[in-house]
């Protein structure tokens, strides 16, 4: 009889951004627990993430949630096998303060370390809680700091097809909040006011959306946003809830049209017939149902990644490294450093 290997168990520790976030794997197979700790509303005021406030918060609030996590897991530090963190991309003080944690942890108790890709959570996203597990599909990364169509031909083999030459769409979705006087980030408030708006009132730029590849660019659509806002009779501060309304619909309709359409041309150049889905912008409730509209049409198998693994959590991070360990993968050791660009695919 083939010898059945015993599932690790993997506290993984996510901080490249302002989310500090902690998880527990059982392989790929369950996810523990996945703890995040949200710092939205220390940044709000200042319209954006503060690199500084952000690395000072996780390195207060990481080893008590850590504690928190095992608790809600039962376990002790002793039951864990791996422990993984975020190497990159991401803000360098953020990145600095889980990745190192997790390798102090790892050394001390003389268990393997897995620097992990941010991007790559991101892009296995979708398979959590899939029995058949991570397949040969196309995926659709969209999150505040990436728009990128990637093809994954296996656990640890990538190719990006494309991704955004400027602003990514999340990006794009907060800079346009502020514009409208939203709080920050604008991307959830944008998706609770865009359906009560028309998004045929103001033609704005389906930038690249015919450029026949798979580059994105969302700064010009940015841009017309800001002119249209000079044109409008209306004071900035006190835009009419209506008006207001239609410009979130109209603008997240020319985000939705290009992110559909590339995918959608990515699927038919590919063939793949699963199309993965995932990033903080994949919670957006009309993108889903976009996407959810064209792949039934063009009977493709979409796999949205859940709200709660789609903006950054750490069981993205924990079922990364129980994909690339069952997938037999090395542990990249205690020696790699964090990178604040670190490519999905090396160049
Ligand atoms: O994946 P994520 O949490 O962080 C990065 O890795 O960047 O993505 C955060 C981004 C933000 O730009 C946020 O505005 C956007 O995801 N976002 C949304 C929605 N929820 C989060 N954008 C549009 N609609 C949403 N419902
Ligand atoms: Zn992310």
């Amino acid at each position: 009889m083939p010898e059945t290997k015993k599932p690790q168990t993997i506290l993984a520790i996510e901080t490249s951004c302002d989310e500090t976030a902690v998880a527990i794997a059982r392989g790929t197979g369950e996810i523990l627990v996945s703890e995040v700790a949200s710092q939205i509303l220390m940044h709000q005021p200042y319209g954006g993430v503060v690199p500084e406030l952000a690395s000072r918060e996780h390195n207060l609030v990481l080893r008590p949630l850590i504690d928190h996590a095992l608790s809600n897991a039962g376990m002790t530090i002793a039951d864990i096998d791996a422990i993984a963190a975020t190497a990159g991309p991401g803000l360098s003080s953020s990145l600095l303060i889980g990745n190192t944690t997790g390798k102090a942890l790892a050394l001390a108790r003389g268990i393997p370390f897995y620097s992990i890709n941010h991007m790559e959570g991101h892009l296995l996203s979708p398979f959590i809680g899939h029995p058949e597990g991570v397949v040969k599909s196309l995926a659709l990364i969209v999150s505040g700091g990436h728009t990128q169509i990637v093809k994954l031909n296996a656990v640890g083999d990538y190719e990006l097809m494309g991704q955004t030459r400027d602003d990514a769409a999340g990006e794009a979705f907060d800079k346009v909040g502020k514009m409208l006087g939203l709080p920050y980030p604008g991307g959830p408030i944008i998706d609770q006011r865009a359906p009560s708006g028309d998004p045929t009132t103001y033609d704005l730029p389906r930038s690249m959306i015919d450029s026949g590849d798979y580059q994105f660019s969302f700064s010009g659509l940015k841009t017309a946003v800001h002119y249209l806002l000079e044109k409008l009779p209306h004071d900035r501060e006190n835009l009419p809830e209506a008006v207001t309304n239609d410009l979130c619909a109209s603008f997240q309709q020319a985000v939705i049209d290009v992110l559909v359409t590339k995918t959608m041309a990515a699927a038919r150049e590919t063939g793949e017939k699963v199309i993965g889905v995932s990033g903080g912008v994949s919670c957006n409730s009309q993108l889903r149902s976009a996407l959810t509209a064209a792949c039934d049409k063009a009977d493709l198998d979409l796999r949205i990644a859940s709200p709660s693994h789609s903006t950054d959590n750490a069981a993205m991070i924990a079922y990364a490294t129980a994909a690339r360990l069952e997938a037999g993968l090395p542990s990249s050791g205690l020696g790699e450093d964090i990178d604040p660009n670190l490519p999905l695919v090396a160049g």
